[in-house]
Formats: structure tokens, sequence, C-alpha cells
């Protein structure tokens, strides 16, 4: 879908949807006053009526019957006109390309209110277009051209603006949100795959395949190489499955030569059976999103280099399949990681840690300046905090704070939750440096300790994804499914970085 910049009044377009986001209290602005007079008092009519009074979420669709150019006009809602944001925007716009796509409309164009102005007004301008290709997303390559044909999306999209001076900043706007849709894509695409097709090697020839599209470099250590570094965790962790591991290193040059790197981890489970400790079977089929941590990693990294963003970015995927079989790692054992400390199994199910804490180790050769990494580490963490925000984590206040920024702009909302060295003992092992589990209590913040054991040598931080990743129901511009979680928000938190660097 192709989304295009007019400079035209939405009252004189020939579209088969005209869409205007209107603001509450804003009944009188000349706009909507004319749209009234057209419609013989429809509008009015239905501010009065309670039926649309322009808050969030509300839709109300016209057929202007030959008054206008436009064969529908559909208002939708933004709420008061001083705490309109981005993430209203970007709802707004996917919940009418929603209903343009499901009712085939065929055609569509959107206009955001006209009193917005500069700045905000290209902010909302990407918050538009972002929403329209996020909902239009759909991970439909194993379905039949029917099924297919039930929705309908337009070719392309009009952005209807008033002010020519507007014209080229909506454009940078515009392009600029199809490169960060196209890697929110790449990530859902990925999370997306089935277990058969998603090996951690198709997980490495998908970033290599990013990589050759881009500016990125992309580097793999299969098993032996990783058995020569001594990644003894992540080793563990792959024994019990016919596919071997992978240690996938991408890497985005845009900032000074020398500067040190921000560093991306993700988590990259293939699939999660449990191994030895198996899962229970229902919703098992939901663990091949267990890679969505890395998978956002990749897709970062690719708009990184496609928006070129100033900064120097390595990004480290540990991949691995956790199986139960006769060659799996048992509770019990005892890992050697690369960092040199050793690990009590208790759990096979809790291969995550295992497998970030090498590459949290892996990290520290690229002396980064800070350390992020991202992973649908624990149930625990649904429980604390449901399917609405991400558990934020870390050794370092100000980055913490710049992430839960990060979150609010970009609609990826996050939650901090304490790591107070308290919790160290409850991960504390007879046997070994540490175990790999602290028991039902404080499942999410005892997953950060362990990490925090690997993560000494720099600032950083955790993001808990377990229950923003994949969702099972359909929201306004995320369809049920991967969500692509994690690029969006970091690519906010590195644009701002770069910016007060
Ligand atoms: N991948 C799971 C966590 C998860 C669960 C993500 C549900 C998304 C939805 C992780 O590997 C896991 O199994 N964690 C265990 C840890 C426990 C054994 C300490 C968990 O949360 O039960
Ligand atoms: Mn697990
Ligand atoms: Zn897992």
């Amino acid at each position: 879908m192709d989304i295009k910049i007019r400079k035209a009044s939405p009252l004189k377009i020939k579209t088969s949807c005209m869409v205007i986001g209107v603001c509450e209290k804003s009944f009188s602005k000349p706009l909507l006053k004319e749209l009234d007079q057209k419609l013989g008092g429809l509008v009015r009519k239905a501010q009065r009526s309670g039926e649309f009074s322009a808050k969030v979420d509300e839709q109300i669709l016209f057929q202007p019957a030959g008054h206008l150019p436009a064969e529908r006009v559909l208002l939708v809602g933004l709420g008061p006109a001083e705490e309109i944001t981005a993430e209203k925007v970007r709802r707004a716009a996917g919940q009418a390309i929603q209903l343009v796509a499901e009712k085939k409309f065929g055609q569509m164009a959107l206009a955001l209110p006209d009193s917005i102005k500069g700045n905000l007004f290209a902010t909302l301008v990407e918050a538009a277009a972002e929403g329209l290709l996020l909902a239009s997303y759909r991970y439909d390559q194993f379905l039949d051209e029917k099924i297919k044909a039930l929705r309908k999306l337009p070719k392309t999209v009009a952005l209807v603006i008033d002010a020519e001076e507007d014209q080229k900043s909506s454009e940078a706007a515009v392009a600029k949100a199809q490169m960060l849709c196209q890697a929110v894509f790449l990530t859902r695409d990925l999370v997306n795959t089935p277990g058969n097709i998603k090996s951690p090697d198709f997980l490495a020839e998908q970033a290599r395949a990013a990589a050759d599209k881009s500016t990125l470099t992309c580097k793999v250590l299969g098993k032996q190489e990783l058995a020569r570094e001594g990644c003894g965790a992540l080793l563990g962790v792959a024994q019990g499955s016919a596919r071997e591991p992978r240690l996938i290193i991408l890497q985005h040059n845009g900032g000074r030569k020398g500067q040190a790197p921000v560093a991306l981890v993700g988590k990259g489970v293939t699939f999660d059976s449990g191994g030895i400790s198996l899962k229970p079977a229902e919703k098992m089929d939901e663990m091949k999103m267990d890679m969505g941590g890395g998978a956002a990693v990749i897709g970062t990294m690719l708009a990184a280099s496609l928006l070129a963003l100033p900064v120097n970015l390595v990004g480290i995927i540990p991949a691995a399949e956790n199986m139960p079989s006769a060659t799996a790692y048992r509770p019990g054992d005892i890992l050697t990681s690369l960092s040199g400390q050793t690990i009590e199994v208790l759990n096979t199910d809790a291969e995550g840690r295992l497998i970030l804490a090498d590459a949290l180790t892996y990290a520290k050769r690229y002396q980064p300046k800070l350390v992020i990494d991202l992973a649908t580490l624990t149930g625990a963490c649904i429980i604390a905090l449901g399917h609405h925000a991400t558990a934020v984590l870390g050794n370092d206040q100000k980055l913490v704070q710049s992430l839960l920024n990060a979150g609010e702009k970009s609609g990826e909302r996050l939650w901090q939750l304490p790591l107070w060295d308290d919790y160290d003992q409850l991960i504390k092992s007879n046997v070994a440096d540490v175990k790999n589990t602290g028991g039902r209590p404080a499942g999410t913040i005892t997953a950060a300790a362990f990490l925090k054991k690997f993560a000494n040598d720099f600032r950083w931080a955790h993001l808990d994804i377990a229950g923003t990743a994949w969702r099972d129901q359909d929201r306004p511009y995320i369809p049920k499914g991967g969500t692509g979680v994690g690029v969006r928000l970091l690519i906010e938190f590195l644009r701002d970085l770069a910016a007060t660097e």
C-alpha cells in the first residue's frame, strides 16, 4: 500500500471514503461547518445526540449522496485538541483503514484536524502513516486467495494537507513511516513464521537477507565456533534439538568512526517446548514466538539502516531451539557460561536467560556505551502487567527513564519493576555460581537478577516482552499474532539518543 501527500480541501476530494480526524469541541470550525451544511445538519445532529462527539475511538460514517465529491465521509474522534498525541492518531488511522478494508471501499483519503501546525503536524502525519500501514499488515502467506479477498486494501491512501508549506515535511514523514513499518513487518513475519520453518539457521539467513538489502553487516557463529568460544550456556540449551544453534551479529555503522556502539541483544528461541521440563500442551503452539526479542533486534537494525540513524549499533541474537530428547540438557546440569560463571539448571524451561547470558558476555567485546536486551522471558511478566506493557528493569536509572519516555511516544509502553540486590539471594546455588530459577515469587525480577550477573560491566536495561510480543486479539493497528513490539520503541529511543549527543 502506498501513501501519497495531497494538498487539497477534504471536501473537494473525489474518493470512495474521505476520513477526517476531528477533535472534541471543534464542531464550529469552518471545515466541519461546511461539511455539516452539505450533509443537511447531520454532523451537528450526531454531536447533539451523543452519537459522535469526537471522543477517542469514536467513528461515524456518512453518505453524502452527491453533495460532496467523496462517496462517503468517515469522521474519526481524536479527543480534546490540547491532548492530541501520536498514539491517538495512530489508533484512529488504523481503525479507519480497518473499516475501509473490510467494507471494500476501494479508495481512501485521510485528513488531520487543520488546526495543527509545524513540528507537531509532521509528527502526527508520521503517526497517521504508521497507523495506516501497521493496521494493514496480515500474515497470509499460507492462506487461500478467497480468504484474502475478504479484505480489500486501497492501493494508495492520500494524506490530505491544507498548507503548501507542510508538503515537504509531510512527504519526509511518510517516507520515514514506510521504512519503519517495513522493518516492523519483517519482525512480525519472523515471529509469525511457524517452528517447522523457523530454525536458528533460518533466523540467521533472514538476518543475512536483511543485511543484503541494506547497509548492515552480518556475521553468524555456528556450533563449532560457539564451542571454541566457550558459549556453554547457549550450547546447553540447544543440545536437545536436531537443529544447531547460531549466534547472529548485525552491525550498523551510522555514527562517528570509533564511537562506542549501542548493543541490542534479543532472545532467539525459535521454539520453546520447555525441554525436559516440558510445557503443558495448551498454547504450546504460541511458543514459536519465543524469538520475539531477536526478531525485534533484527527489525530495529534494519530500520536503523534504512533511516540512516547517526549511531553505531551492534545487534546480537543467540538463536536456539529448546527441545526434549535423548541429547537434551537436564534439570540438575551445571553449565559453564562464556563469562566463566557456572550455572545450575533447575528448570530447562528457564532457557532464555541462559542463552542471553552468553550473548550479554559476548556484547562486552564491542565495548558498548550501553546494552539493551529484549526477551519473551517470563510468564510471570504477563501475570504482573498483562498484555499492555513491557517490563523494564536495569542497572542505570537514566537509561531506564529514556526507555520509559520512548515507550510513551511510540505507544509501546513500558513499566519498571525493581531490581534491588535483595532478590539476588533467590538465585543463589549451592553447587554453582548461580541457578537458573528463583521459584515462583517475582519471576520477572529474578530472571532479570540472573541477567544482571552477566551485565555488570556496562549500563544495561532488560525488556521483558512476554506479554507484548504476541497478542491473540486484534487491536486498532496491531492485528493478532506477532506484534513487532520493540522496533518502534527502540527507534524512538535511538533517535532521541542521537539528537541529544
Ligand atoms: N518463553 C518462556 C516465557 C513465556 C511464557 C513467554 C509465556 C511468553 C508467554 C520462558 O522460556 C519460560 O518458559 N519461562 C518460565 C520460567 C520458569 C521456568 C522459571 C516461565 O515463565 O514459566
Ligand atoms: Mn522456557
Ligand atoms: Zn522461552
